[in-house]
């Protein structure tokens, strides 16, 4: 895996962008995009980029479950926001968390992610170990699938919403094993919170305890890290 550690968030922005810039003058025809606060200074600079989405496919990694695209704390509205509403893609799919029934739900986006393999796929990381929402856990070859998020998750999830009750219990996600399919992936990591994380992701045994853990097993990885993500490497 290639490490890059910078001094800030705006600083992993401009990385972040260069990354995405160099896929898609390399001929990247679909983006697998995140959400979470990691991702955001990414957005802001291919907002103010002048580069042009309008024949590319973004694949999002993942949604809850129970929340229609126009809630505004669903991953739909997020990327609507933050991307889409300004960049708009040919063609944009996120999981769909109004679909209360999951084998339908996962199975379409299997056949998605299918038709439209990932060329690049950004990742945030979570403070346990997960990628996309796929906990501790998970069957490293897993497709999309309907996961329980774990109450770390929950309770790091809740800053978005009122109240912690109103954080979904289920989420749709990529698996560890769709993830993996992408030619290239990018992982990135801010803060103290996620530093533990980051030395098992990168140092630590392949471990489905650790599911970023798998990324060690992928033969094209960038790693975005602050200093604070970085202190325990
Ligand atoms: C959520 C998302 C993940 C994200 C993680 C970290 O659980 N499902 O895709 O990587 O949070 O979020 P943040 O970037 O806000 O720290």
């Amino acid at each position: 895996m290639n490490v890059q550690i910078v001094s800030d968030k705006q600083a992993g922005g401009q990385a972040g962008f260069k990354i995405f810039q160099q896929a898609i003058s390399q001929g990247a025809k679909v983006l697998g995009l995140a959400t979470g606060s990691t991702p955001v200074t990414i957005y802001d600079q291919l907002v103010a980029s002048d580069l042009d989405f309008s024949q590319l496919t973004s694949v999002n990694l993942d949604e809850y479950v129970g929340l229609a695209a126009d809630h505004p704390q669903s991953y739909h509205y997020f990327m609507q926001h933050h991307l889409f509403d300004r960049k708009p893609f040919a063609q944009s799919y996120v999981p769909d968390g109004s679909n209360l029934d999951a084998t339908a739900a996962t199975q379409q986006y299997d056949q998605i992610i299918a038709d439209h393999p990932i060329d690049l796929q950004l990742l945030g990381l979570g403070q346990n170990g997960h990628i996309g929402f796929n906990e501790p856990g998970t069957d490293p070859k897993s497709t999309t699938h309907k996961v329980a998020l774990t109450d770390s998750t929950i309770a790091a999830n809740a800053r978005f919403f009122d109240d912690a009750d109103e954080v979904p219990r289920y989420a749709y996600s990529m698996g560890i094993g769709s993830i993996l399919q992408a030619k290239e992936i990018l992982i990135v990591a801010y803060g103290e919170a996620k530093a533990a994380a980051v030395a098992a992701m990168l140092q630590g045994p392949v471990t489905p305890d650790v599911p970023a853990s798998y990324l060690q097993t992928h033969p094209n990885v960038q790693v975005i890290l602050d200093d604070a993500a970085a202190s325990q490497l």
